[in-house]
């Protein structure tokens, strides 16, 4: 069971790593788009967050108003990719340039408040 749950924290990271990895990428290339792989990383930070804040195996005790922050935090960044991804489409052009830094910084503060809370 403890197994099974790190298995789940590490796809949780891979959530991170694919949303984080993509706003990286599209900063380093200059396109400062948001993009698919985006949404997929954090559809799986989801999915997997969701798993990992229920209290298993039995015993586990969890930091809840970290979760709750958390989840707010993902819900903002879905918000801001769904935007953004209908506004690309519409408009051919990239989204603003502050929705694109708030994807990433949101991101990295999410991580950075899984690992220093
Ligand atoms: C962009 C959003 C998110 C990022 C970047 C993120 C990042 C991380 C990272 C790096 C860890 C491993 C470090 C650790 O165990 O302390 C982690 C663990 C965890 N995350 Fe997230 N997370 C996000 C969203 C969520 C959401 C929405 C939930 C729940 C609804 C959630 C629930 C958890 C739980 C329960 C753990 C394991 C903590 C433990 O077992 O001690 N996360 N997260």
């Amino acid at each position: 069971m403890e197994l099974l749950r790190n298995v789940v924290i590490l796809l949780h990271i891979v959530g991170f790593a694919a949303t984080f990895g993509a706003w990286v990428a599209e900063a380093a290339a200059r396109r400062f788009r948001t993009t698919r792989v985006m949404d997929y990383g954090l559809l799986v930070s989801l999915l997997t967050g969701i798993a990992l804040a229920a209290p298993w195996p039995a015993g586990i005790v969890l930091n809840y108003p970290k979760i709750g922050v958390k989840l707010i935090i993902l819900i903002v960044i879905g918000g801001l990719l769904g935007m953004g991804n209908a506004r690309q489409r519409r408009t051919g052009e990239p989204v603003p340039r502050p929705v694109f830094v708030a994807v990433g910084v949101l991101s990295l503060t999410a991580a950075a408040i899984a690992v220093l809370w």
